[in-house]
């Protein structure tokens, strides 16, 4: 049953199941999340299609094989977990409407997602105002937390993540940068976020970002603004985007001349970048919740099962979307009951929590406190440099 109910939920659309859902689903025990029944029933919204469906996907497999293995160690409480997960297609009206229906129709528990900032904070009200629990693995704007005392996330924020970006171009870069370009998303929150806290960060480090150029996600052509920036010299070119987007740009760039390093966040987290960019995106650099390479067995382990189980290394939104999960079980097996109140109460309790992307504690604003890694693209491998802790 549950894995009929994982299929359907992902191949149909929102649009589509909107009425179908119902009759399709009757069959399932509805509002079981709350005890009286053997499962407890948690939702997942994420793009599973559109040109960030590696994040979903990615998150998806590791909230999957968090479920797998609790539900073959005895479950929580003896209680079976069941998760249903609807594509966004990585869009905010459909998110919001994934939510919805997860929270008003099909009763979880607790709600996981989004990756995008943008999406978590089209969903974030919806959780808050019917007082289910929403865990983002990998949303970094600090508003998404602000929304309410019902909002996690399991990573850093990106007041953190535009220090450390700043920092590694500052101090531990191959090549140290004094001048960098910004080149950002001006219709999404992560990137303009992301953009002016690097600005803010690598001002007061003593450089100078020589200009702000924007982009629209999935804009085609990038020749104006990477003209603009190349009359003004750069050491690196700073791109808080997609991974999509960042691989058209540094295509365009490279056909342009322009040979600095790229630098990044989180957003550039997929296979996806370097199977579009190619050599174009070797020698950049981003900032990420994981490494690959991090010989620390927690994660040697993780990549070993989840490899068994897709036939492929996971990305970092894998490594979080399994963290998320497996923090949330563990806070349901503290929590007084599973009612929203009393399981945020527990979730917001959580200190030094083992996970894949490092030990977690929640912080009051409902944020997790974690190093970063920074990695540099060799060969289409994303390859660890160094880890950057948070400042004291
Ligand atoms: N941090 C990004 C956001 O908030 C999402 C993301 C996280 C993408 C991790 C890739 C890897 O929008």
């Amino acid at each position: 049953m549950w894995s009929m109910q994982r299929s359907l939920g992902n191949k149909l659309t929102l649009a589509a199941v909107a009425i179908s859902s119902l009759s399709l689903f009757s069959g399932c025990p509805s509002g079981a999340s709350n005890g009286g029944d053997n499962t407890i029933v948690i939702g997942h919204y994420a793009s599973l299609s559109g040109s960030e469906a590696t994040f979903g996907r990615s998150t998806d497999n590791g909230i999957q094989l968090a479920v797998e293995e609790t539900n073959d160690a005895g479950g929580i409480d003896g209680k079976q977990i069941r998760l249903i997960t609807y594509d966004d297609k990585g869009e905010s009206n459909a998110a919001g409407a994934a939510v919805t229906r997860l929270v008003t129709s099909d009763n979880v528990t607790a709600v996981l997602g989004e990756v995008q900032s943008g999406l978590s904070l089209a969903g974030a009200p919806v959780c808050q105002e019917y007082k289910v629990p929403m865990i983002s693995p990998s949303s970094t704007n600090p508003r998404v937390t602000k929304v309410g005392d019902m909002i996690f996330r399991v990573c850093f924020i990106d007041s953190f993540q535009g220090y450390v970006c700043a920092k590694f171009a500052r101090e531990s870069a191959p090549v140290k940068a004094d001048k960098i370009a910004v080149l950002y998303n001006q219709a999404d929150p992560y990137s303009t976020g992301l953009a002016e806290e690097f600005k803010k960060a690598f001002e007061s480090m003593g450089g100078q970002v020589t200009i702000q150029e924007a982009y629209t996600g999935g804009d085609q052509d990038f020749d104006p603004q990477l003209r603009k920036i190349r009359g003004t010299n750069p050491g690196m070119i700073f791109i808080p985007g997609y991974y999509t987007d960042v691989a058209n740009i540094a295509i365009q760039a490279r056909r342009l001349d322009i040979n600095v390093p790229l630098l990044g966040g989180d957003g550039w987290d997929s296979a996806r970048l370097a199977e579009i960019a190619k050599e174009n995106i070797d020698g950049s650099f981003y900032s990420n919740h994981y490494a690959q390479q991090d010989p620390d067995p927690r994660v040697q382990n993780f990549i070993a099962k989840y490899d068994a189980k897709y036939n492929a290394k996971p990305d970092g939104l894998a490594a979080l979307g399994y963290d998320a999960a497996m923090l949330l079980f563990d806070a349901m097996r503290r929590s007084e009951s599973l009612s929203g109140p009393h399981l945020a109460k527990a979730l917001a309790a959580t200190r030094d929590f083992a996970g894949v992307t490092g030990t977690i504690s929640i912080d009051a604003e409902r944020n997790a406190v974690k190093p970063a890694v920074m990695l540099q693209m060799v060969k289409g491998v994303p390859t660890y440099l160094t880890t950057i802790e948070p400042p004291k």
